[in-house]
């Protein structure tokens, strides 16, 4: 179980402030258990972990059977939370060099997260004489992004197989019943999974949206489901000394107070970059609104330390880390000897990498709190489903208590609307003729 170490924020918050925020994490702990808080009708992931749907959950896993064995490599559209959960549990479980590996599961390919014209021609160039699948995810149906991409792909799957048999190959997580995918899928008989109403996408990993492409990967997902459900149980405690959640949520609010502006979420491990990214989705859609929130960072250690750690070291006094730590890794890799010692390392011959790194870990730790820095800990498990299941809910739990303590709704997200609306008008689309006579006059086109 995920442990959360705040010894290295005591000297920074000299005064107890959990006994003070008890009451009122209580009372965003009843709202999200009831669903009865503001965005409560987006609080279903709440009890997934132990409430999901058995028959689609079948479902997932044999459409995953099916594409591994009749893919060579799954196109993965979608974007925000309808993909990066799924990318950050492959590439941390899996690495991120997962589609250069030698294995016996499809190359995944995640595309339709920005317009980059240039992303779209190499993966389709990665495609060439491959048999591949789709996976397109959208709850809305309606995100341009994805769905641009999806029209490249899907077309590309029907020039290679004929309509009926790239019919067979699409699978779209969407909506229960609206949204122009939900129709396009009804209409070309692909297969679907449900992101259910009540869960919004940044919340949706352990849906069918991260699911399906974690399942195709390998990656077993009634672990990764386990986890999440003992995180659960340890979340529904109502008491600060059992619920690592509360601990979470009640530090970084607390050092929010006290004038810290930005958390930097830290790992030793490269492959936790896109788990990173999650997080940081996660957190800056739910928080940052009405002029509050902490902005969410993150760095990779230890090739960070040697960009960012002046900045974090000496820089400017508004920052704290949350940093993860793994147990233990499955390779030792102890240092070889070296009987000519020219670079001088036998000092470390035979200790692992592990062992170094903990000394890395422990030696930032403490030059960074010196240098005002607070730290909080999370201790995980070894990197596996598990332990990543546990995360995920832990992270999220502690999300939603964290807007509840800012006093803004957790669970929508207005501002990504105000790109959206001037980027449809600049691209003449229909109904948003007067905005773009506006935009085109403050453009000085
Ligand atoms: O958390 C969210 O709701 C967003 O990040 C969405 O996941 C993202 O905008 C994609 O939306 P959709 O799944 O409707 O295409």
């Amino acid at each position: 179980m995920i442990q959360i170490d705040l010894s290295h924020i005591q000297c920074f918050l000299p005064l107890p402030y959990e006994a003070a925020l008890s009451p009122r994490l209580r009372i965003g702990h009843g709202r999200l258990q009831k669903g009865d808080g503001i965005g409560g009708e987006f609080t279903g992931w709440v009890h997934l972990p132990t409430d999901y749907d058995r028959e689609e959950f079948s479902r997932i896993k044999k459409a995953a059977g099916k594409i591994q064995s009749d893919s060579q490599a799954l196109v993965v559209i979608g974007i925000g939370g309808s993909y990066l959960g799924a990318r950050g549990v492959i590439e941390c479980l899996c690495s991120p060099n997962y589609n250069l590996k030698k294995k016996d599961t499809p190359n995944i390919y995640f595309v339709g997260n920005g317009l980059s014209s240039e992303q779209l021609s190499e993966t389709m160039a990665l495609l060439d004489g491959v048999d591949f699948s789709v996976n397109v995810i959208s709850k809305s149906g309606t995100t341009t992004e994805p769905a641009v991409a999806f029209r490249f792909f899907r077309r590309l799957l029907e020039e290679k197989y004929g309509k009926d048999e790239a019919a067979k190959r699409i699978y779209a997580t969407t909506d229960r019943e609206r949204g122009a995918l939900k129709a396009l899928a009804d209409e070309n008989g692909y297969e679907t999974f449900v992101v259910p109403d009540d869960i919004g996408g940044r919340y949706s990993v352990l849906t069918a949206v991260g699911l399906l492409p974690i399942a195709v990967a390998g990656i077993d997902i009634d672990e990764l489901m386990s986890g999440a459900a003992a995180m659960q149980e340890a979340c529904r405690a109502d008491d600060m000394a059992a619920n690592p959640a509360w601990q979470y949520a009640a530090a970084r609010y607390e050092l929010y107070r006290s004038g810290k502006r930005i958390e930097i979420l830290a790992a030793y491990e490269p492959s936790f970059r896109f788990m990173a990214e999650w997080w940081k989705q996660l957190y800056g859609e739910s928080e940052g609104k009405e002029n509050k929130g902490l902005f969410p960072a993150s760095v990779e250690f230890t090739a960070d330390l040697h960009s960012m750690g002046q900045y974090i070291q000496q820089g400017e006094r508004h920052i704290f880390e949350t940093v993860v730590r793994f147990g233990a890794s499955a390779d030792e890799n102890p240092v070889p000897f070296d009987p000519s010692d020219g670079d001088g390392l036998n000092f470390l011959a035979g200790k692992s990498m592990d062992y170094i790194a903990a000394q890395a870990m422990d030696g930032t730790l403490l030059a960074h709190v010196e240098g005002g820095v607070p730290n909080i800990i999370l201790r995980a498990g070894r990197k596996n489903a598990f332990t990543l299941g546990e995360m995920i809910y832990f992270f999220e739990y502690a999300c939603g208590l964290s807007g509840y303590l800012l006093d803004v709704n957790p669970f929508d997200q207005p501002g990504v609307e105000a790109y959206k609306k001037n980027m449809f008008a600049l691209l003449g689309k229909p109904g948003y003729e007067e905005l773009r006579s506006q935009l085109l006059a403050k453009l000085g086109r």
